[in-house]
């Protein structure tokens, strides 16, 4: 019989990801999705109608909505994927971000026991490095002591501590994954690597002047998001219940991933000042890739704006994944540093110049409308 999975944040990065990866296993995928007046759903467009993928929608924040919805799915694994996920917009709103965050996990486990689903249904909790916070040891384990260090860790911390909760008194399987930064061609644009990679391509294109950051000291363990996933689903198919670290062991700076996209756009990049001053400018140009007019050697193409400082910042992740390595055959090495960033910044450069030509597609159909008054 094939297994029924529930994913919660199915559009996400790490949703479609996982939905492609349960699908190819033979699994019937469900999802939860919100409504918007946007469409939200480009991660998932290629899997919608397929025959063994469905979406519903519920919200973390609505308690009936989530029970109603595992009474009707009776899923054997939950994946626990939704949150309000971005560290700087939990300071702005941190209620929002406790009540998904914190309180939508609990609401999971809670619609699980209402159905009676607690021998049966397996849940995966989306945890994060972000618990480590302002870390107290280099690398981090599972045995390392927390310090979250923003309303968003602290939120997801609550997660972490109720499902071991539950796990404890319930004897349900349940377990987190705390999962180190792991990035994609799907990654959200407005974090660091993403933003990087984009604006790297737009600068290379022309489109865009310079790339403003935030800390480019900061630290940060960048896996790849595709091999992320297989662990989410290995971390269920253990034999016991229980939580792993999921990192690559490798460590680099913001300053790092921006040099290192920029060289593949085309642009060597070299940096002077320090701090607020800190500037990234244009030391040589590959005008095989770079092809922006007027983009010339000693051009300053990456600057630092306080608005992307965060009140509190996490400076120093680096994950020891020994015991996924040792307990779930994991290799947390699939995907490099290098290939990561390389991934990205190709998908992007074809994005730019692919928006490109369909904003032009768009304003010669503008133009032939406004001259003939067809409608296309
Ligand atoms: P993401 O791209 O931001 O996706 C978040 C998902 O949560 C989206 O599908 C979003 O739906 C959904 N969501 C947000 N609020 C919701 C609500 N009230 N009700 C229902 N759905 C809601 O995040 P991601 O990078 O895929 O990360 C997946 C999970 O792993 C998150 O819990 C994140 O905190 C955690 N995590 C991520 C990383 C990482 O580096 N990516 C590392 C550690 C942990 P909409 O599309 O409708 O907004
Ligand atoms: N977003 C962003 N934008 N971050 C910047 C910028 C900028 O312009 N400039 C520097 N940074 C720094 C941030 O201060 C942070 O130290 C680091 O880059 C990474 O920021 P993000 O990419 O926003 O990710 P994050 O580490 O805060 O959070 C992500 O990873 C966590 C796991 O450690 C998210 O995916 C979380 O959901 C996840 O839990």
């Amino acid at each position: 019989m094939a297994k029924t999975a529930l994913i919660t944040g199915v559009t996400g990065q790490d949703g479609s990801y996982l939905s492609e990866f349960l699908l190819a296993k033979g699994y019937e995928v469900h999802g939860i999705i919100r409504r918007s007046s946007v469409d939200y759903r480009e991660r998932i467009a290629h899997l919608e109608g397929t025959p063994h993928f469905h979406l519903h929608y519920a919200d973390m924040s609505d308690s009936m909505s989530l029970v109603k919805l595992v009474g009707k799915v009776m899923p054997d694994e939950i994946y626990n994927l939704a949150a309000q996920s971005h560290v700087q917009v939990s300071f702005d709103a941190p209620e929002f971000t406790a009540d998904v965050d914190a309180v939508g996990v609990l609401r999971i486990l809670e619609a699980v026991r209402t159905n009676h689903l607690e021998k049966t249904c397996k849940i995966y909790q989306a945890s994060t490095s972000e618990l480590y916070g302002k870390v107290e040891e280099v690398p981090q384990s599972e045995t390392t002591p927390f310090h979250p260090y923003s309303p968003y860790a602290v939120a997801k911390l609550y997660g972490f501590w109720i499902i071991k909760e539950y796990r404890e008194a319930y004897n349900m399987f349940c377990c987190s994954g705390i999962l180190f930064n792991h990035e994609s061609e799907r990654r959200g644009e407005t974090f660091v690597t993403r933003k990087i990679t984009l604006a790297a391509a737009r600068i290379a294109q022309g489109k865009q002047k310079c790339l403003y950051l935030g800390n480019l000291d900061s630290l940060r363990d960048w896996g790849y998001a595709k091999d992320y996933v297989e662990c989410m689903w290995l971390i269920l198919q253990h034999k016991t219940p229980e939580d792993f670290v999921i990192a690559t062991g490798v460590q680099h700076s913001v300053r790092e991933f921006a040099t290192l996209a920029f060289h593949h756009a085309g642009i060597e990049l070299r940096w002077e000042g320090e701090g607020i001053n800190e500037k990234g400018i244009v030391a040589s140009i590959n005008p095989a890739l770079a092809q922006a007019e007027g983009l010339k050697v000693g051009d300053v193409v990456v600057a630092v704006s306080p608005d992307f400082y965060r009140p509190t910042d996490v400076v120093n992740l680096l994950g020891d994944p020994s015991k996924a390595k040792r307990e779930l055959g994991w290799n947390p090495q699939t995907t490099s540093f290098e290939q990561l960033v390389e991934l990205m910044v190709a998908h992007d450069m074809k994005k730019v110049a692919a928006d490109d030509a369909a904003a032009e597609i768009r304003k010669v159909n503008l133009a032939e409308y406004l001259e003939k008054g067809v409608d296309k």
